[in-house]
C-alpha cells in the first residue's frame, strides 16, 4: 500500500466528448484539476479545496460537461435502482452544482435538498431550480446542525468521497440523516485508495464498523468509472436501526 511519502499516481482526466471548443476547456480544466489535486493532498483539512469549489464554480459546469465524468451517472441509476418512490425525499450530499439532482430529475425524483461545504457551488445548483433546500455546510463525523436525524428516505453523494473532501468518516454523517430501511449512495475513485487513510482496508474496517453498531447494511458494491477509464465504485448501503445520540 501506497504511502504518503511515496509518489502519487495522478488521476487520470478522461477525454473531451468532442464538441467544437472541448480542447481548450479541456486544457484549462486540466490546469485547474492538477491544482484541486495538489490541495487534495496537501491540505487535509479541506478548507483549501472549498476555497477551490468556491473559486471555480462558475466554471464547473463548463469543464465538467466536456470532460468525461460517469460516477455522477451511476450514483444516480443506483438511486433510481433502489428508491422506488419517486417522491422520495432525497439529500444530494456534497450536490456541488447539482449534477446528481439533475439526473435525478430526469428519473422522475422532484423531493431533493442539496447540502455542500460550498457556497459558490450552491449557488450554481440554485440556478437549475432542481432542489427545495440549499444547506451550506463543510461536512465532518459530527452531527450536521442543519439537519434532524432521520429526516431523509435515500441519499446520494457523488465524486466527493475523496481526498481533502469527505472522509470515510463522513459515512456515519450520511447514514444518520436517512430514515431506517433508507439508501445511502456514494461513489468513490479508485485513485484515493493510494493514500493510507483511503485504503480499501480502512472503508471495509468502517463498514464493518457501521455495520456492527446496526448503523447500516451493505447492501451492494458496483464497478464503475469515476472518468475516463480511471476505475470507480458505487457503494449502496441502507441504514440500520440504530439511533445516534447527540453529536
Ligand atoms: C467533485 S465535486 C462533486 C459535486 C457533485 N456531487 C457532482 O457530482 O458534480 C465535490 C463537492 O464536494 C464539496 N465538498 C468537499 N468537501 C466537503 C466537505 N467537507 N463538506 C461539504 N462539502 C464538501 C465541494 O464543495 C464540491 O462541491
Amino acid at each position: 500500500m501506497a504511502n504518503e511519502t511515496q509518489t502519487i499516481k495522478p488521476m487520470t482526466h478522461g477525454t473531451t466528448n468532442g464538441v467544437n471548443g472541448a480542447n481548450e476547456i479541456l486544457s484549462e480544466y486540466l490546469e485547474k484539476r492538477s491544482d484541486l489535486h495538489e490541495r487534495m493532498t496537501k491540505d487535509p483539512s479541506g478548507k483549501s479545496v472549498i476555497e477551490w469549489y468556491d473559486g471555480e464554480a462558475s466554471l464547473y459546469d463548463d469543464q465538467f460537461d466536456h470532460a468525461n465524468f460517469i460516477y455522477h451517472k451511476d450514483t444516480a441509476k443506483a438511486i433510481n435502482d433502489f428508491v422506488k418512490d419517486k417522491n422520495a425525499k432525497i439529500l444530494d450530499f456534497a450536490a456541488g452544482s447539482g449534477k446528481i439532482g439533475v439526473l435525478l430529475k430526469g428519473y422522475g425524483f422532484s423531493n431533493m435538498d442539496a447540502l455542500d461545504g460550498s457556497v459558490g457551488m450552491l449557488e450554481l445548483a440554485e440556478k437549475k431550480g432542481i432542489y427545495k433546500k440549499y444547506i451550506a455546510c463543510m461536512v465532518g463525523p459530527e452531527k450536521i446542525p442543519q439537519i434532524e436525524d432521520a429526516t431523509y428516505d435515500a441519499l446520494s453523494c457523488g465524486g466527493s468521497v475523496a481526498k481533502g473532501h469527505l472522509t470515510y468518516s463522513t459515512i456515519q454523517t450520511m447514514l444518520r440523516t436517512v430514515k431506517p430501511g433508507g439508501y445511502v449512495v456514494f461513489s468513490c475513485a479508485g485513485w484515493n485508495f493510494q493514500f493510507k487513510e483511503f485504503s480499501r482496508e480502512k472503508l471495509e474496517a468502517c463498514f464493518e464498523d457501521l455495520k456492527k453498531r446496526d448503523l447500516c447494511t451493505f447492501v451492494e458494491e458496483r464497478a464503475s468509472y469515476h472518468i475516463g477509464e480511471e476505475p470507480g465504485f458505487i457503494f449502496i448501503l441502507r441504514r440500520g436501526n440504530a439511533v445516534l445520540n447527540g453529536h
